[in-house]
């Protein structure tokens, strides 16, 4: 991953690399219809754990308030479009999987640069 991109939290930094290896390997790779439900629960699961430990960090810091409800909001964001987007997906609409995984992909790394790396300033 990009160095840039890192927090120097390494339990965090190796959970961000981790889910944009998914993004990269499900955007790559070829599935059929009767997958998708299965991989988009297991990207959901991969996601939400990794709020959960991010937000566990970030208790543990001296954050505002304010950033801590931001920020948790912004997690609860992209949990509610993906949500959506696996309900959509069984209601038949036919969004090209990839399509879906690089929009979420794109949530979560425009979320990394906007949110997590704002925590940098706390981390001693
Ligand atoms: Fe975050
Ligand atoms: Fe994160």
């Amino acid at each position: 991953m990009n160095t840039n991109l890192m927090l120097g939290v390494p339990d965090i930094d190796h959970q961000h690399s981790e889910l944009f290896r998914s993004f990269e390997h499900l955007i790559s790779a070829d599935m059929s219809e009767d997958v998708i439900s299965d991989i988009l629960s297991r990207l959901t699961l991969q996601i939400c754990s990794h709020f959960a430990a991010e937000e566990r960090f970030m208790a543990s810091l001296m954050l505002p308030d304010s950033m801590l409800h931001d920020h948790h909001q912004a997690h609860q964001k992209i949990v509610e479009d993906l949500t959506q987007i696996h309900l959509d997906t069984m209601c038949g609409q036919e969004t090209p999987v990839e399509k879906m995984i690089s929009k979420v992909a794109h949530s979560v790394s425009n979320h990394l640069v906007v949110y997590d790396l704002e925590l940098k300033a706390y981390i001693q």
